[in-house]
């Protein structure tokens, strides 16, 4: 949706935006292109992004007007003051996890694979999948499915997981894939056990707590007139966002209804089927 957020984010051609989740650098090479004098601080949790930015061939040709921060975005107010940057001309999310990392059968995001249960975007991290899969209580594994997965089965699969793990560790994605589907059908060409995976990687990364905290800093950094666009792709993320800008007493709600993809779009990009857009600006 670069166009979207083109409009929406860009309110003057020069200073330093933020791109919170560079990913695989595609809005932040499309900004910079287009605007010859504007410059990006780009946060991405995950050593793989850093690797593509240090490697890619186009980011090569505008180095010298991007920074990259391998960062949670919730540290973004540290990081900034760290670049003596007190105040950016624009922030962008696009929230969530990248294509790549769900093409990765090795990073243990996708059901359809023998690897372990890793699910973190910063591999400097702890907390894994395994970890929550084998050790939470079962009663908390219940409330992680059906509070971000909004799994309707959560208990009978957490039951089932608390059955399963007390003769074997639950190592690997198509095991729990399995243990999913031995409790729920499928429906139409959706894996039952979508949700499961969706609310395990929510959970092990902290990915309301990261957007709450960016949220929350958002006033402190916009320059005056500088707009923050939230792209999101589930639906407690955007109540989160929605909540954040009304009750921000600096921020000036742009889009009171969500901007969402065109059906070309959809077409091209079948992830952006669920993006929606909410932009605020600082007064
Ligand atoms: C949807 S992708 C972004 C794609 C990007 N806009 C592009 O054009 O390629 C989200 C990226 O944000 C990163 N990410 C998600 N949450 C993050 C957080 N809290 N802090 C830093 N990076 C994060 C992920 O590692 C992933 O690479």
């Amino acid at each position: 949706m670069l166009a979207e957020v083109d409009r929406y984010l860009i309110t003057k051609d020069s200073g330093y935006y933020v791109d919170c989740t560079f990913g695989g650098g595609g809005h932040s090479l499309y900004l910079l292109n287009k605007y010859k004098n504007i410059k990006i601080i780009a946060f991405d949790q995950d050593g793989h992004a850093l690797q593509r930015f240090e490697t890619n061939s186009d980011i090569q040709k505008v180095k010298d007007r991007i920074v990259f921060c391998n960062d949670n975005f919730r540290n973004i107010e540290t990081n900034l003051k760290n670049l003596n940057i007190p105040k950016v001309a624009g922030l962008l999310a696009d929230l969530g996890v990248s294509s790549k990392q769900l093409d990765d059968k090795s990073r243990g995001f996708s059901f359809n694979s023998d690897s372990v249960l890793d699910m973190r975007m910063d591999s400097r991290q702890h907390l894994t999948a395994y970890d929550i899969v084998n050790t939470f209580p079962k009663e908390k594994l219940e409330q992680i499915f059906f509070e971000y997965g909004e799994e309707s089965f959560s208990r009978q699969i957490a039951q089932k997981i608390v059955e399963t793990r007390i003769k074997t560790n639950i190592k690997t994605c198509n095991q729990l894939k399995d243990i999913i589907c031995s409790v729920k059908y499928s429906k139409g060409n959706i894996n039952p056990a979508t949700k499961v995976f969706q609310a395990l990687r929510i959970c092990v990364n902290d990915e309301l707590g990261s957007l709450k905290d960016l949220l929350n800093s958002l006033e402190n950094i916009l320059d005056t007139g500088a707009r923050a666009v939230i792209m999101s792709y589930h639906s407690l993320e955007d109540r989160i966002v929605k909540q954040a800008f009304k009750s921000a007493q600096s921020l000036k709600i742009i889009n009171k209804k969500v901007v969402t993809a065109t059906q070309e779009e959809i077409k091209i990009n079948p992830r952006s089927r669920s993006a929606k857009i909410r932009t605020a600006e600082k007064q």
